[in-house]
């Protein structure tokens, strides 16, 4: 657990409670891993949109990292990972991971799926791969949710601060 970290936190990730002990170990044992119990990613989001997702309907997260966020929709029809990078993931039983990019998984098997009763997730992923993700996700799923960060990091900490409690 770094410093920085825990200052901005201040406590565990709220979905830390979720991740099986096990499949905690075998991610976070892994050579270069960027993740924590104190920080899996940006869950907060995850855990707004799991919300609002009927849990009748496929998840579809496009960029999905080490996908911590499998375990908050485990109840949903099922969840699809999608992410270029070679790491071990987390995984639910309704878990099906796609290592390849977001261009080629829509263009390979975002026809398969009943777009009516799908949600496409992209959120917090750059423009890597030669590619604007946040607009493919856009453009090729009708129910979505798409974020990128953009401002100063100050202007980040003061918006965060009544609930982190960190300083400006
Ligand atoms: C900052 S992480 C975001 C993880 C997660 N979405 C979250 O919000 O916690 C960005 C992820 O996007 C992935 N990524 C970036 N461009 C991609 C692309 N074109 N296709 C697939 N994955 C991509 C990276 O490999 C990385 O795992």
């Amino acid at each position: 657990m770094t410093e920085s970290k825990e200052a901005v936190r201040g406590e565990m990730d709220p979905a830390w409670h979720l991740m099986p002990e096990d499949q905690a170990d075998r991610v976070f044992g892994q050579d270069m891993c960027d993740i924590d119990p104190t920080f899996l990613g940006f869950t907060d989001i995850y855990l707004a949109l799991s919300h609002i997702i009927p849990t009748h309907w496929t998840v579809v997260d496009l960029g999905c990292a080490y996908a911590p966020q499998a375990h908050i929709f485990k109840n949903h029809k099922a969840y699809i990972g999608v992410d270029a990078s070679d790491c071990e993931r987390f995984s639910a039983p309704n878990t099906t991971h796609y290592r390849m990019t977001i261009a080629e998984f829509i263009e390979h098997h975002a026809g398969a799926l009943n777009l009516d009763q799908t949600f496409a997730i992209c959120s917090y992923v750059p423009p890597w791969y030669g590619a604007d993700n946040l607009r493919l996700a856009r453009e090729n799923f009708k129910n979505v949710f798409t974020y990128y960060p953009a401002g100063t990091l100050q202007e980040f900490v003061k918006w965060r601060q009544p609930i982190t409690g960190e300083r400006e």
